[in-house]
């Protein structure tokens, strides 16, 4: 009798030892999908420092020395499509009607580099989206649904909401004056406080976007 229920024990045991292997064989597989969905991302990322960088920016901003060279033209990625992505990347600017100086790379990369980075370039976009979001909730009645300044309410005020296609300030100005508001840079307190109402990531994100809509190449 007692050695059943010993033998019951045990058994239990041992099915209860298996449950917790099973558990911890699911948490292992689990991470390791997690890195091989992020891997081809991380090495997205070193590609683009590596052959994308110098023109684009070290995030794909489109703020950076050469970048300054193609006056005129926004070196930010914008968001766009898996497919569309991979004809500007693939065949070069020309051959999409876009600047000459963007090269083909179909020759100079893999086919794993190309795909790589283009899964980089989608998360990039999908910051742009997000920001572009934040954008038209809460800046289009005073900066314009184009940014150009000319919102519904822009002749409230004067100065008047900035032209944010025309800025000439970089990244960290234009998160200061997002998240502290104008009055705490010395500009216009009609410029409001954000810093209270959007997280950081959404300010990042709001700022992401603002680079892609400046028309002429940042002077600073
Ligand atoms: C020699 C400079 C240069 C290099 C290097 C370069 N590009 Fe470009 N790229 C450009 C120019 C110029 C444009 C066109 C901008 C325009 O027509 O408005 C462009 C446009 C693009 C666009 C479209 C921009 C948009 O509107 O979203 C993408 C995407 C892009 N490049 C990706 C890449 C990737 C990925 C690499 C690296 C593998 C790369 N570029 C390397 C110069 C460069
Ligand atoms: C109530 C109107 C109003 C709203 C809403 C508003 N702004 Fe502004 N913003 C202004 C005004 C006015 C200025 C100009 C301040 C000055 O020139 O002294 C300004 C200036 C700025 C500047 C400085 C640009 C430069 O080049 O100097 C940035 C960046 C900016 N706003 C971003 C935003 C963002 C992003 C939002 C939405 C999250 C937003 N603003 C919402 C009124 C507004």
């Amino acid at each position: 009798m007692r050695f059943h229920r010993l033998g019951k024990t045990l058994l239990l045991l041992f099915i209860g030892l298996l449950g917790v292997q099973a558990w911890a064989k699911e948490r292992d597989s689990r991470e390791v999908v997690d890195r091989e969905l992020h891997k081809p991302l991380v090495r997205g990322g070193i590609v683009f420092k590596h052959y994308c960088a110098r023109c684009h920016g070290e995030a794909g901003e489109g703020e950076n020395r050469t970048a300054k060279l193609y006056v005129g033209l926004n070196m930010a990625i914008k968001p766009q499509s898996k497919d569309a992505f991979f004809k500007i990347v693939s065949k070069g600017g020309e051959a999409v009607g876009r600047s000459p100086f963007m090269p083909p790379w179909e020759e100079e990369l893999s086919k794993e580099q190309l795909s790589d980075v283009l899964a980089y370039l989608m998360v990039v976009g999908e910051r742009v989206s997000r920001g572009e979001a934040v954008y038209k909730t809460n800046c289009t009645l005073c900066h314009g649904v184009d940014g150009d300044g000319k919102g519904r309410a822009s002749k409230l005020y004067n100065p008047p909401p900035a032209d944010l296609t025309r800025s000439d300030k970089n990244d960290d100005y234009k998160t200061s004056i997002i998240t502290l508001g104008g009055a705490a840079m010395a500009r216009s307190p009609f410029m409001p406080v954000w810093g209270e109402q959007l997280s950081k990531q959404e300010i990042a994100d709001v700022v992401a976007y603002l680079r892609t809509i400046v028309t002429k190449a940042a002077a600073k």
